[in-house]
């Protein structure tokens, strides 16, 4: 969706007006999750298998953004959702050092859902064969060209492009052989 710089369409939440009105441009709209809950981990159970594959997702994108601190997680009709990905891919603010960043390990040890055994081995058997160059190169291409245009270091778009490819790929691999969960007595760092 698109609309006009500056404008907060009326919208009565101080905080939300503010961020409306830095937002002028094309931006990318997800449902909004009418009365869903924030998730607190001292009141929400989550089983090993789905704590797993969040962890796993979180790990494939280096996600620095869910912990018990600040989960980024809602509860919707008795479902745990993800939301707010601003601070994963850090290496995609500067590209010269994203192939040794993409191969650094994560550490999950804060992570919100490291209490509830994340079976970190199950999920990447299940998930990790879903993501293929072919997965990968479909999603990248969804990017509006506006949002990749001008990247220093590049040769136009399509470069970039390959870049998110190149570098999450091989990441997909392998990464839960680098996840820890220290003292969380966790199914992770293992292969
Ligand atoms: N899709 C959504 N549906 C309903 N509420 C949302 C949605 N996304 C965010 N929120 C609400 O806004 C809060 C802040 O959102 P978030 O994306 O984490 O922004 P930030 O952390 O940058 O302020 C969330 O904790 C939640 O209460
Ligand atoms: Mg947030």
């Amino acid at each position: 969706m698109s609309w006009p710089a500056g404008s907060a369409c009326g919208e009565p939440d101080e905080r939300v007006q503010a961020l409306l009105k830095a937002s002028g441009g094309l931006n990318l709209g997800m449902e909004f999750l009418s009365g869903a809950l924030g998730f607190d981990p001292l009141a929400h159970r989550v089983d090993p298998a789905e704590a797993g594959r969040v962890v796993w997702f979180d790990a494939l994108i280096n996600n620095v953004d869910r912990s018990w601190r600040n989960p980024n997680l809602l509860v919707w009709h008795g479902d745990l959702w993800l939301i707010d990905h601003g601070a994963s891919m850090i290496w995609h603010h500067n590209w010269r050092t994203a192939q040794t960043a993409a191969a650094k390990p994560y550490d999950a040890s804060d992570h919100v859902l490291a209490p509830f055994g994340p079976d970190v081995t199950a999920a990447a058997a299940a998930l990790a064969p879903l993501v293929t160059e072919e997965l990968l190169t479909e999603v990248v291409a969804e990017v509006p060209a506006e949002w990749l245009a001008d990247e220093p270091g590049f040769d136009g778009v399509a470069d970039v492009r390959r870049a998110y490819v190149t570098a999450l790929l091989p990441r997909a691999k392998t990464i839960h052989e680098r996840i820890t969960l220290r003292g969380t007595g966790a199914k992770g760092a293992t292969k």
